[in-house]
């Protein structure tokens, strides 16, 4: 009885304890999308890199992968007033459907960066007309954060790399801090809860031992009682 009864509640300890660790280890899909919080720099003619990337490391190439310019206004012209891409990948390819017209032939992705989440766009003979917020997009992404805004900064030819005050979207900045401070507060609650039920099974056990220390000294005691009682009579 008293065996059966302690199997019982260590096993309910050893769930207890499982089901916190399952719970704490971060849930599959918490994937995010990470740009750049510094301005990108290019002067006029430039070949660059707009940094984009999945954390923690995803192969995207199955995944559409969308590149736009957020400020930019849809087509006038188009009825169903769509907005085109910078650049987009679709069914493991570019789609030129509805690409913008000036970036035709000028953005690539990196098919091997693809298969470790980085999603970055290279932009060949960047011109002024460049200038601005991109967004990086992972509709189907399994995480909370499925886009960046990067701000591209093109200078004249003069080669100078003064960083100007530009800052990136700040709201997109307090989502991710937002997320962070969440998942340190889950992770220290999951982390003190274990502690807790440890050091209670460690004092459970303890505790235990003890007391049938205890009753092992005072067995012999009573026996002793009980004799001289037995005597006296
Ligand atoms: C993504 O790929 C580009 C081009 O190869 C590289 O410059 C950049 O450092 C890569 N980013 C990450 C986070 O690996
Ligand atoms: C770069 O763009 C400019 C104008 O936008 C054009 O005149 C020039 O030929 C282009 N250079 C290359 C290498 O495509």
């Amino acid at each position: 009885m008293d065996l059966e009864l302690n199997s019982f509640s260590l096993s309910s300890v050893t769930l207890i304890v499982l089901l916190l660790i399952f719970s704490c280890t971060p849930a599959e899909g918490n994937f995010r999308v990470i740009g750049s919080p510094e301005t990108i720099v290019a002067a006029l003619g430039d070949d660059i890199i707009l940094p984009c990337h999945v954390q923690p490391q995803v192969d995207v190439t199955g995944l559409t992968v969308e590149w736009s310019k957020p400020d930019l206004k849809p087509d006038p012209n188009d009825r169903l007033r769509r907005v085109e891409y910078v650049h987009l990948y679709r069914d493991a390819r570019e789609d030129l459907d509805m690409k913008i017209a000036e970036y035709v032939k000028r953005t690539e992705l990196f098919a091997d960066g693809l298969t470790r989440g980085n999603i970055s766009l290279k932009i060949t003979n960047v011109t002024f007309e460049d200038e601005g917020r991109y967004k990086c997009f992972i509709p189907k992404l399994k995480g909370h954060i499925k886009s960046s805004i990067i701000y591209l900064y093109v200078e004249p030819k003069s080669v100078t790399t003064e960083t100007p005050l530009q800052t990136p979207d700040p709201k997109e900045e307090i989502d991710t801090n937002v997320v962070c401070a969440g998942e340190v507060l889950i992770t220290a609650v999951c982390v003190s809860a274990l502690l807790t039920i440890l050091s209670a099974v460690v004092f459970a056990v303890y505790w235990r031992h003890k007391l049938q220390k205890q009753e092992i000294n005072r067995e012999p005691v009573k026996g002793a009682l009980h004799k001289g009682h037995v005597e006296r009579c």
